[in-house]
Order: C-alpha cells, then sequence, then structure tokens
C-alpha cells in the first residue's frame, strides 16, 4: 500500500473500497473512496482518517511515507464515521497528535462518538502554520452535517474539501485528468442530488466563503481530487445550489398489470413529440438514488402508481419519502395512475409531489382498467399543454 504524492510534500493516503454497493441506501455502482492526505512539514498533518474497516490501509499508505508516530496534527472535517472511523485507532499510533476539529459542532460529535482525545477546536477564520504550509479553516456548516468544514492552504493552493465536491467512484487513479469525464461529472452530480441537494443553500453560501480562495487543487475526502477542472466542478456547484433547471422531464412509476405502464409510455412519448428530453425509469428496475440525479437538472417530474388495497405501490411511497427528504425545488410535477375502482393512489402521489416542494403543473392523470385511445389522447394533450 504505497502514498500517492498529488503536490511537493503532500501525499494522498486514503483507502478504496472497490466492493461497496450501499453507502447508507445511496446505490454506488462504482464504490467510494475514502481520501486522507499527508502534509509533510515542520508539523507533519494528517488530513481525515478513513472508515474503521480501513484503517490498516491508511496505515500502511503513510507509512509507505513517514513514521506514522511523527503526525503532529490531524484534522477532522466531518464527525461522519466514513471520515472519522479511524480516529480512535489512529491516536493509539500517533501519541503526539492533536486532532483540530470545527467549534462547537466537531468537538461536541468526536467527544461523543470516540470519548477524550486531544483536541483543539477551530473556527471561521483559524489558520494553522504548520512550517511553511499554513492550513485556514472554513466552516460549512450543514454541507451536508452541522460540523463539517473545509481546509485551505494558501502555499499549496489546495482545498481540502471533505464530502464537498465529492463522488463514490472507486479506481486505481486519482486525478480528474486520468478518468473518463462524462463518469466523473455523473458521479459528481449523482453524490451532490442525493448528499447535498437538501442543503443547496448552505451549499450556495459555502460557494461564496470559497469564491475568493485560489483554488488549483480540491482535495475531495471521496472519489478522484479535480486538478483539470476545477473551475468546471466549481460551476456544476453554482447551478446545482441555485436549483438552475432544464428543460428536460422525469417519468417514475410502478405498474402492476401494465397500464400504468403504458400510461407511462405514453407521458414519454408526449415528452418528446414535444422536443424535450425525457427519461423513462421504472421503479422496479432502476436505483432511486440514480433517478434523484436525473432529478435534480429536470424542470419536469411525471411520478405515477396503481392502486393497490387503497394505497399507492409501496415502491412509488418510498421514492417519494425519499424526494422529501432530498427537498427539490422548482419542480413543475403532475401525478398520474391506473386504477379498477377506488383510485386513491393517484391523488397520494400528488399530494406527496405538493408537500414535496414541486408544483403541480397539471391535474393528475387517472385511467379506469385499461387505456383507450381518448385516454391516450387526454394524456399527450395534456403534456403538450404543459
Ligand atoms: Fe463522506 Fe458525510 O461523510
Amino acid at each position: 500500500m504505497q502514498a500517492v504524492k498529488i503536490a511537493e510534500n503532500i501525499y494522498w493516503v486514503g483507502a478504496i473500497d472497490w466492493s461497496m454497493r450501499s453507502f447508507h441506501g445511496y446505490a454506488t455502482s462504482r464504490g467510494s473512496t475514502y481520501n486522507a492526505y499527508l502534509i509533510l512539514d515542520d508539523k507533519i498533518t494528517l488530513i481525515d482518517t478513513v472508515k474503521e474497516p480501513f484503517k490498516e490501509e491508511l496505515l500502511a499508505r503513510i507509512s509507505s511515507v513517514i513514521d506514522p508516530s511523527s503526525i503532529d496534527v490531524i484534522v477532522s472535517s466531518h464527525v461522519e464515521p466514513d471520515h472519522s472511523g479511524s480516529l480512535p485507532f489512529m491516536m493509539e499510533h500517533c501519541p503526539k497528535a492533536t486532532i483540530y476539529t470545527s467549534f462547537p459542532q466537531g468537538l461536541k460529535g468526536l467527544t461523543a462518538r470516540y470519548g477524550m482525545l486531544r483536541y483543539e477546536p477551530v473556527k471561521a477564520g483559524d489558520i494553522l502554520k504548520i512550517g511553511k504550509h499554513t492550513l485556514q479553516f472554513v466552516p460549512t456548516p450543514m454541507l451536508h452535517w452541522p460540523d463539517s468544514m473545509v481546509t485551505y492552504c494558501p502555499e499549496a493552493k489546495i482545498l481540502f474539501s471533505n464530502d464537498a465536491f465529492g463522488q463514490h467512484y472507486a479506481t486505481s487513479q486519482r486525478f480528474d485528468d486520468e478518468v473518463d469525464r462524462g463518469v466523473l461529472f455523473y458521479e459528481a452530480k449523482k453524490y451532490y442530488a442525493n448528499i447535498l441537494m437538501l442543503y443547496g443553500m448552505q451549499a450556495k453560501k459555502a460557494m461564496k466563503a470559497l469564491a475568493p480562495l485560489d483554488i488549483q487543487m480540491i482535495a475531495t475526502g471521496h472519489g478522484i481530487i479535480w486538478r483539470k477542472n476545477v473551475q468546471e466542478i466549481l460551476a456544476a456547484y453554482q447551478k446545482w445550489s441555485s436549483f438552475e433547471l432544464e428543460d428536460k422531464a422525469v417519468v417514475v412509476f410502478d405498474s402492476m398489470w401494465g397500464t400504468t405502464e403504458s400510461m407511462a409510455k405514453t407521458i414519454t412519448e408526449a415528452f418528446r413529440d414535444k422536443g424535450m428530453p425525457v427519461s423513462y425509469y421504472d421503479i422496479k428496475k432502476n436505483e432511486m438514488s440514480d433517478i434523484v440525479a436525473d432529478i435534480l437538472t429536470s424542470k419536469y417530474l411525471a411520478v405515477g402508481s396503481p392502486t393497490i388495497n387503497n394505497q399507492m405501490m409501496p415502491t412509488i411511497a418510498g421514492f417519494l419519502c425519499y424526494l422529501k427528504g432530498l427537498a427539490p425545488k422548482n419542480h413543475k410535477a403532475f401525478a398520474f395512475g391506473s386504477y379498477g375502482w377506488g383510485g386513491q393512489s393517484i391523488q397520494q402521489v400528488d399530494q406527496e409531489l405538493r408537500i414535496a416542494g414541486c408544483e403541480i403543473a397539471i391535474p393528475m392523470i387517472r385511467v379506469a382498467n385499461k387505456m383507450t385511445e381518448k385516454d391516450e389522447d387526454a394524456i399527450r394533450a395534456a403534456v403538450q399543454s404543459l
């Protein structure tokens, strides 16, 4: 296990989680990495640790450069255990290290999880001189936990961004110019949608705080390090955190006997006939985390469910619960679905879309039993009217 040099006297010493397929429910088809960084200076500094099961990998990579017991400073950017989980282990191996964490939330969270280790709380504007390098601490509260902070090193022009700008993307490569650009930006977008969409306002504030910094490299907490596309990923975060949408549509549905599926197909065709790019997601065959990545930038959203036991399908209820949690903004939506009798599901979907913060763009579309030509024409006309 070797460290990877990312700049003069600065190394990536993280861990690669090739096989992770679920990050607390977020489907991670490409695995992830837990990134930690080592800065060699008068005070040897480790920025973040890794998820606890990967602690030996972290130690081995550090040991490929220095004796871990020589570490003086550990910066803990974020209490969530994928970054802090190996702190107690590292403190056993770094007897003289002090943990720098945000005040008060980082201090509170780390103490609650790991007890009294050697902590030094830091606030906005605090600076730590570690020799030739300086570390400037920038709190980014609720991006995405109250304790979250990033660290900027002006001499190296590196932003150690922890969760911000990350991707769940395990590869043998470490930099953005070494991987497929389309895959990288898709994973960055999916990460923002699933982890940060709810905190768009805080992301906007953080972007403002970072604006004066001369950032040549973004050393993330997950996935690839940005060095070629720094301005592009900053611009993408500006767009996403401004809730800017594109003229695109997303259709999500479940179906029992094919009628709601037929409706979904007709709606999809109708959007296409309007000249609008549209995505079609059978909820049984797709991951919610991929669907919300698409929703992040799509103006229109159609959600359909047949009625079962007077309810919407549990799959669609779960999807709408997830969507409500992410609090999307500025979307125009509508509900659709089929039924044999009753038909309560369509009203329920409509209601949940309103609660999720969507504007209801057209009245809900209901079909009894089986689609007729008349139903099809009505659906096409309704979508055309959008
Ligand atoms: Fe990557 Fe919020 O932890």
